[in-house]
C-alpha cells in the first residue's frame, strides 16, 4: 500500500504523517476555480470547524490558518456516492470493504460521503438499522442509509414509518431480482410504492426480472456454460428493460417518484428517458463500471480475472457504455454511483464451477471521481459544473441534503476536493486503498487527479497520503419530501377529479 492510516484519537504524528503547528480546524483554500453545479468562479474558500464560512476572492486570514494553494485547480464539493455496500452479508459471504476501509478508499478518490443500503435482519428494519449503525461506528467520513424492503406485512409498513419519521432514512430499495433471496413480487412493490408515497420517501428499484433471470440461468447450465460469461448471458438487457419499464409504469400508476439504481443497459436507459419525456419523475443512476467497461472481461480464460467483473445487472456489450455516457450528458440520466460491493479472489472463487455462486459485485468507490472526470469532462462530453452536479449536487438534492452537502457555499459542510486537471491518475490493485486484491479498472490511466480531499473541514488526503480517522464520520439524517415530491398532490387531485364523470356514469348505469 502506498500509504497507511493514522491511529484513532492521536490522529496525526505516526511515521509518514504530517505534524502541523497550524490550527487543524481553520483552512483557507486560495485562488482555485470554485465550482458549483450552477456556477464557477475564481475565489478563496475559508473553512472553520468543519463548515464553509466564506467563498469570495482575496480572503485575508491570520497565520494560525492552514493555507492551501489551489491556483490552476478546481475546488469542488466532495463526491457523494449514492450507492455502496460496505460490510454487507450477501451470497453466503461478506464484502471485504467495511465502513473504514471502504470509506478510506473513497476519501483517497475524492468522495466524502456515501449512502449505503441497510439490509433488514429477518425482515426487521429496526434490527437491520441497529446492525448497520454498529458496522458504521468506525466511519471516517459522513454517511447515510437507504433501507432495503425484502418482505411485506403490517410490521414492515409500521417500521418504514419509524425509519422515515425518526431515523433519518428517506429512501427504500426494492429488488426485482435475486429470486429466493432479496426479490419481491409486484404485489409487494405496489404496497411499497404506496407506502413510500405516503411517507414522502423515494422508492428505488433494482430492475431485472428475477423469474426470467432464474430461467436464463437454467438455460446456460443446460448448455454447459458454467463460467463467468454465463452470468451475463443468463440475464440479457431485455430483462433489465422489462423490469425497468414495469417499475416505471407501476410508479406512474401510484403517482410517486422512482429511482432506478445501477442502470446498465440502453434498454433500461431508454425506458427512463421516455418516462421523463412524458413528465414522470424518474431518476436513473448509472454506475461507473457500466459507464467505462464492457463485457469482454467476463470472457477472460483466467477465472479470477473474469469473475471480478460479475455484478448485477451485468456489465454489457460494447456500446451500452457510450450510450449511458451520452444519456448522462444530455440529462436523461442524472447522477453517477458505484454500487461498490467488493469481493476478493477467494470469495469470487466460490463460483469456480458455477457462475451462479460467484458473489455479485465490483469496486468503484475510490475510482468514480477520477473515471467520471476523465471519461466525461476530459473527453469534452460535459462541463465542469455538470461534473459537480452528477457526482455530488444532484445526489444531495434527491436525498434532501442540499445545500448542507453538494455545494461550496457559506454554511455548507466543508467536504471539499481540489482536483488538478493537468495531473494524471493510474489505477491498480497494488496501490489502491480498498482491501480488494483485484481492481475491475486495473491499468486504467487518465487525466485529472484529486490532490486534496477535505472531509468535515479536515485535510484527509494530500500528497498521496491518507489521514483517515476511524470514528470521525457522522451519520447524516435525511428528511422526506425532497423536491421530487413537489406537485405530486396536485397531480393526484387532477386524477381524482378526472374520475368524477366515470363515477357518475357508472352510478347512473347501475
Ligand atoms: O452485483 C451487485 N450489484 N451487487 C450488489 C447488490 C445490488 O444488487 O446492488
Ligand atoms: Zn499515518
Ligand atoms: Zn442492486
Ligand atoms: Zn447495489
Amino acid at each position: 500500500k502506498s500509504s497507511e492510516f493514522c491511529d484513532a484519537g492521536t490522529g496525526f504524528g505516526d511515521s509518514g504523517c504530517v505534524v502541523s503547528s497550524k490550527s487543524a480546524s481553520k483552512l483557507l483554500i486560495k485562488g482555485g476555480t470554485v465550482v458549483n453545479a450552477h456556477h464557477q468562479e475564481i475565489a478563496d474558500v475559508y473553512v472553520e470547524d468543519g463548515i464553509i464560512v466564506a467563498v469570495k476572492p482575496n480572503i485575508k486570514v491570520g497565520d494560525d490558518v492552514t493555507v492551501l494553494d489551489a491556483t490552476g485547480k478546481f475546488v469542488m464539493p466532495g463526491g457523494i456516492d449514492p450507492h455502496t455496500h460496505l460490510a454487507m452479508e450477501f451470497m453466503g459471504t461478506e464484502t471485504i470493504d467495511d465502513f473504514f476501509s471502504g470509506q478510506a478508499a473513497a476519501l483517497a478518490g475524492g468522495t466524502t460521503m456515501h449512502i449505503d443500503f441497510v439490509i433488514p435482519v429477518k425482515g426487521s428494519l429496526s434490527k437491520g438499522l441497529e446492525a448497520y449503525k454498529d458496522k458504521a461506528k468506525k466511519s471516517c467520513m459522513d454517511y447515510g442509509f437507504h433501507m432495503a424492503i425484502t418482505k411485506w406485512d403490517e410490521n414492515v409498513s409500521r417500521e418504514m414509518e419509524i425509519m422515515v419519521k425518526e431515523k433519518g432514512i428517506n429512501s427504500f430499495k426494492f429488488f426485482l431480482a435475486y429470486k429466493g433471496a432479496l426479490m419481491i413480487n409486484d404485489e409487494l412493490l405496489l404496497e411499497g410504492l404506496k407506502k413510500c408515497k405516503s411517507l414522502g420517501a423515494l422508492a428505488m428499484v433494482h430492475a431485472e426480472n428475477g423469474d426470467a433471470v432464474f430461467e436464463g440461468q437454467k438455460r446456460m447450465i443446460e448448455l454447459g456454460i458454467t463460467g463467468p460469461e454465463g452470468h451475463a448471458l443468463s440475464r440479457p438487457p431485455v430483462l433489465e428493460g422489462e423490469a425497468t419499464a414495469r417499475a416505471i409504469r407501476l410508479a406512474s400508476f401510484v403517482n410517486t417518484p422512482l429511482y432506478v439504481v445501477h442502470v446498465m443497459s440502453i434498454d433500461a436507459m431508454e425506458e427512463i428517458a421516455k418516462a421523463r419525456k412524458s413528465g414522470q419523475r424518474v431518476i436513473g443512476e448509472p454506475v461507473v463500471s457500466g459507464l467505462v467497461l464492457d463485457d469482454s472481461g467476463l470472457w477472460d480464460p483466467d477465472f479470477i480475472n473474469a469473475a471480478k467483473y460479475v455484478m448485477s445487472p451485468p456489465i454489457r456489450a460494447l456500446g451500452h457504455d457510450k450510450a449511458l455516457q451520452a444519456a448522462l450528458s444530455t440529462g436523461n440520466l442524472q447522477l453517477v454511483g458505484t454500487d461498490h460491493c467488493a469481493f476478493n479472489s477467494t470469495q469470487k472463487a466460490f463460483g469456480i464451477d458455477d457462475f451462479r455462486k460467484i458473489p455479485n459485485g465490483v469496486n468503484g468507490i475510490e475510482e468514480r471521481m477520477h473515471l467520471v472526470w476523465d471519461t466525461m469532462v476530459e473527453s469534452g462530453q460535459i462541463s465542469v459544473t455538470d461534473y459537480v452536479r452528477i457526482t455530488s449536487t444532484e445526489c444531495a438534492r434527491i436525498f434532501n441534503m442540499y445545500p448542507r452537502k453538494g455545494a461550496i457555499l457559506a454554511g455548507s459542510d466543508a467536504d471539499i476536493i481540489i482536483l488538478n486537471p493537468n495531473s494524471s491518475f493510474q489505477i491498480t490493485a497494488r496501490s489502491h486503498h480498498s482491501r480488494l486484491d483485484t481492481n475491475v479498472f486495473e491499468g486504467r490511466k487518465g487525466k485529472g487527479k484529486v490532490e486534496v480531499t477535505i472531509a468535515g473541514g479536515k485535510i484527509v488526503w494530500e500528497n498521496d497520503e491518507l489521514k483517515a480517522v476511524p470514528g470521525s464520520g457522522k451519520y447524516i439524517e435525511m428528511q422526506p419530501f425532497s423536491y421530487l415530491f413537489n406537485g405530486i398532490d396536485k397531480v393526484d387531485a387532477k386524477y381524482l377529479s378526472s374520475l368524477q364523470a366515470p363515477v357518475q356514469r357508472s352510478k347512473a348505469a347501475s
